[in-house]
């Protein structure tokens, strides 16, 4: 082994959190349960980079062991008796317990049918040998690195390499992991890795909706997602998503960040780039396809709708004009219009109406206008908006103006008696 594993642990986790990480292993220890950090943690670790989503195997029982750790310490444990786990929780960290398994597929794409098994079982089930590594933690074995499929060597090489020939068919989401990962580390995926990539890649329309789109918002919260899924298109992946969905330079570097803010960009919005070409109907499938949350499923099919209008955007229109258009749509909606647009014009009406004409309210409510002798019904709705109109176009600013304004709009519509 070339790195010095325990001199690694110790530069990468705080104090605190290396006393939780000992007296875990202590327990395991006096328990006789072998204990194991496992998976993405253990590949961080040995490639230098931050990572505090630690997840531990136990040989035996996890949900005693992480009980134990609760009594000694201070956190707080979840249990989940059904997949034999436990959350542990402190101040600093929150630890995943899960008992050694090993997995077996009844059918492609189904959820695995697990049972009680080693480490080294644990680790052949999983999807990369760079996630297939652990590292013991019971204070006798401190540091011993278990790779048992040539993880730290494809580390060392910077390659992504899939485990066995029926990884992909067991489970389609992997390819997009690796591709993620390939990404994210600058990586290459060996050419054994990406020609199962390729020739699996139909099993992705079999997975489930909320299982792609999950792998979807994992890509889209990478530091650089555009990469993964510019990488997912090259490889032919993407159209196994969704037939007709295709992701090109121009909506890629839209994924980058809302530069007007300064923020990232939603997952409402990710999704609304990618599907802003498609029709309402072909909108409406890829909806169904992601089983969408409402929010989510509002963007999209609003974007569709909103692209088709963006022309209208183009000219010098009075902030009413803005508002009118666009008071229907989702924000999410409107932001991916603002990202996807090339016109400056229509760019500032866009943010215009989210930073500042959405918020815009009158002073006068109706119970205001009615004493001024505005009847109820359809009148009163329309001078609540004529007086919002008159308002978003900075025409009024104080109750004594709106009022005054009111007056003569009651005066001229021959209201009031
Ligand atoms: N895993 C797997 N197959 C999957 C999902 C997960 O084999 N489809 C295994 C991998 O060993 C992975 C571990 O479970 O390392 C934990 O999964 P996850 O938290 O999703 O992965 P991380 O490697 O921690 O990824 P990330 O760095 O993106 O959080």
């Amino acid at each position: 082994m070339s790195i010095d594993l325990t001199s690694q642990l110790k530069k990468s986790f705080s104090p605190e959190i290396l006393d939780i990480i000992n007296m875990a292993g202590e327990i395991a220890r006096d328990c006789g349960f072998p204990l194991y950090m496992v998976g993405g943690v253990v590949r961080d670790i040995m490639l230098g980079r931050r990572n505090l989503d630690l997840d531990l195997v136990v040989e035996g029982d996890a949900i005693q062991l992480a009980t134990l750790l609760s009594k000694t310490s201070r956190g707080k444990i979840l249990v989940y008796p059904q997949f034999g786990t436990a959350k542990f929780r402190c101040p600093h960290i929150t630890l995943d317990f899960a008992t050694a398994r090993s997995e077996t597929y009844s059918q492609p794409g189904a959820l695995p049918t697990v049972s009680p098994g080693s480490i080294e079982q644990d680790l052949l089930r999983r999807d990369f040998s760079i996630n297939a590594m652990a590292i013991a933690l019971d204070i006798d074995h401190l540091g011993e690195l278990i790779d048992p499929c040539g993880g730290e060597r494809d580390l060392n090489d910077a390659v992504i390499r899939v485990l066995h020939g029926q990884s992909f068919i067991d489970d389609a989401t992997r390819i997009l992991r690796g591709i993620r990962y390939e990404q994210r580390l600058d990586f290459h995926i060996e050419p054994i890795t990406q020609g199962l990539m390729m020739r699996d890649a139909a099993m992705l329309a079999t997975m489930s909706g909320a299982r792609i789109r999950r792998e979807l918002e994992l890509i889209f919260d990478e530091n650089k997602p555009e990469k993964p899924l510019k990488r997912a298109e090259e490889l032919g992946v993407i159209t196994y998503i969704f037939p007709l969905l295709r992701v090109n330079d121009g909506v890629l570097s839209k994924l980058q960040g809302d530069r007007h803010r300064g923020l990232p960009v939603p997952h409402a919005v990710c999704f609304s780039l990618l599907a802003h070409g498609l029709s309402q109907d072909d909108g409406d499938a890829f909806v169904k396809r992601l089983k969408f949350n409402k929010e989510i499923s509002r963007a999209v099919k609003d974007t569709i709708k909103l692209v088709e209008q963006l022309s209208f955007f183009h000219d010098p229109l009075a902030p009413s004009d803005v508002y009118e258009r666009l008071r229907d749509y989702s924000n999410h909606a409107i932001l991916t219009c603002a990202l996807l647009s090339e016109s400056k014009i229509a760019i500032d009406h866009l943010y215009l109406y989210l930073d500042r004409l959405q918020n815009v309210k009158t002073i006068l409510d109706g119970e205001a206008l009615k004493q001024m002798g505005v009847p109820p019904g359809q009148v009163l709705g329309e001078a609540l908006w004529e007086l919002l109109r008159v308002r978003l176009d900075g025409k009024v600013e104080t109750r004594q103006e709106e009022e005054a304004w009111m007056s003569l709009w009651i005066r001229d519509h021959a209201l009031g008696g």
